[in-house]
């Protein structure tokens, strides 16, 4: 599934940049070597961050 129509990221694009290590939208765009354009999938790429960090505050417990 698409986050950012405008760039073509996937799901699985934004995964990867989390496991590189990515902590905002705007590491997910440079992780993708892209540039946000209308700036939609922001919000969403936010919220697959937040359930990572709480995923791995989960997992450290
Ligand atoms: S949907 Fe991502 S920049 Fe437009």
């Amino acid at each position: 599934m698409y986050v950012c129509n405008c760039n073509g990221i996937r799901e699985r694009d934004v995964q990867s940049a989390l496991e590189a290590g990515a902590e905002r939208p705007a590491d997910v765009f440079r992780h993708c070597q892209a540039a946000p354009q209308c700036a939609k999938c922001v919000c969403d790429m936010r919220r697959m961050i937040q359930a990572s960090d709480e995923a791995l505050r989960y997992a450290a417990q």
